[in-house]
């Protein structure tokens, strides 16, 4: 694989107005979200809903990639075309989920390791094959007092690392997602701490494991105060610390960072991404690569019914505009009352 191809594509995922959608669910994931609308997870539940979001008229306008999971890029649209194809055939390019979720991490009571590096290779071969050119892999910490340990962040950051240089030996981009959780009562300081310290072992480890940043994704977190402090940053805070942390810790080389939204609301998580780019510009491209945030209207909207198929699309579609304006700095909240036609 020439190295050229692997930035090419990093560099295609964050085209300007463009970021992904998450739509790797795992099975109990998605159970999760189907749950909140009363829809029983069945195979062919999964597969319509995911076939309504790829198939959204115009939506390859903003959206460069998607990640499937496993189930998902085996499956077909309702015509018939195998869903790797059908978003390929509209210029969007496919991307797997390959990790196998956060385990207990031994000797590290309420901390976890993300596991799947095993056989790895072999099933990176197969998701080329069925088309995926990009893949994601998510360590997870949490705060507190004192979480995470320094044995989870090394300890992750070993695994993303190991995951990235198999993606790049198979000509696969690596999205390396270490995800700080905003769970708890943190101030946006310990967040930026916590953040910084695992970006710095992070980009340690992807260095000592020969991996070609310049060839990579980053999803982070964004550095926010803890969902229940008692005082919680604003914007532009959140926007101003996010890219001190950045700007500290993620090397120029990297093409671009792409957001995972955290729980955050789905306005929050586009005005943080405009405010962010606002204050460009910057060495890497900001953009999204959100689930919840790009998904939960569009989920509603559908409820899992046939006849609102065009509902759910409509939903997806304005949140997928609302990102890409955010993308290049110029969202403004008025623009959510646009009526958007599909
Ligand atoms: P959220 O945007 O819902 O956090 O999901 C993004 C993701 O891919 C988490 O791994």
């Amino acid at each position: 694989m020439a190295k050229n191809e692997l930035h090419e594509t990093a560099k295609a995922l964050v085209a300007e107005g463009k970021g992904i959608l998450a739509a790797d669910e795992s099975t109990g994931t998605i159970k999760k979200r189907f749950d909140t609308i009363g829809l029983e997870s069945t195979e062919d539940a999964r597969r319509a809903y995911r076939d309504m979001l790829f198939t959204t008229p115009g939506v390859e306008e903003y959206i460069s990639g998607v990640i499937l999971y496993d189930e998902t890029i085996r499956q077909s649209g309702h015509d018939g075309t195998p869903f790797p194809q059908l978003l390929e055939a509209r210029g969007i390019i496919p991307g797997i989920k390959v990790d196998e979720g956060a385990k207990p991490l031994a000797g590290a009571a309420g901390e976890t390791v993300t596991e799947g590096l095993d056989g790895l290779r072999e099933r990176l071969a197969e998701y080329y094959e069925l088309g995926a050119r990009f893949a994601k892999w998510r360590g997870v910490y949490s705060i507190s007092d004192t979480k995470p340990s320094e044995y989870c962040i090394w300890t992750n950051a070993h695994a993303l690392a190991r995951y990235a240089a198999l993606c790049q030996e198979a000509g696969i981009v690596p999205i390396v997602e270490p995800e700080v959780l905003q769970d708890g009562t943190h101030s946006i300081e310990r967040s930026e701490f916590v953040t910084s310290r695992v970006l710095a072992a992070l980009y340690t480890e992807l260095f000592d494991q020969k991996v070609d940043v310049a060839g990579t994704l980053l999803k982070p977190n964004m550095v926010l105060s803890g969902y229940d402090a008692s005082k919680r940053a604003g914007i532009e805070e959140v926007a101003e610390v996010s890219l001190h942390a950045y700007y500290k810790h993620v090397p120029a080389a990297v093409p671009g960072i792409v957001f995972l939204s955290g729980g955050q609301s789905d306005e929050d998580a586009t005005a943080h991404l405009n405010a962010m780019n606002a204050r460009g510009p910057h060495p890497w491209q900001l953009s999204f690569s959100y689930g919840r945030a790009l998904q939960t209207p569009s989920l509603n909207a559908w409820g899992g019914k046939p006849e609102n198929v065009e509902a759910g699309q409509r939903a997806f579609y304005h949140r997928a505009k609302m990102n890409s304006a955010a993308q290049t700095g110029s969202y403004a909240p008025e623009m959510e009352r646009e009526a958007v036609a599909v």
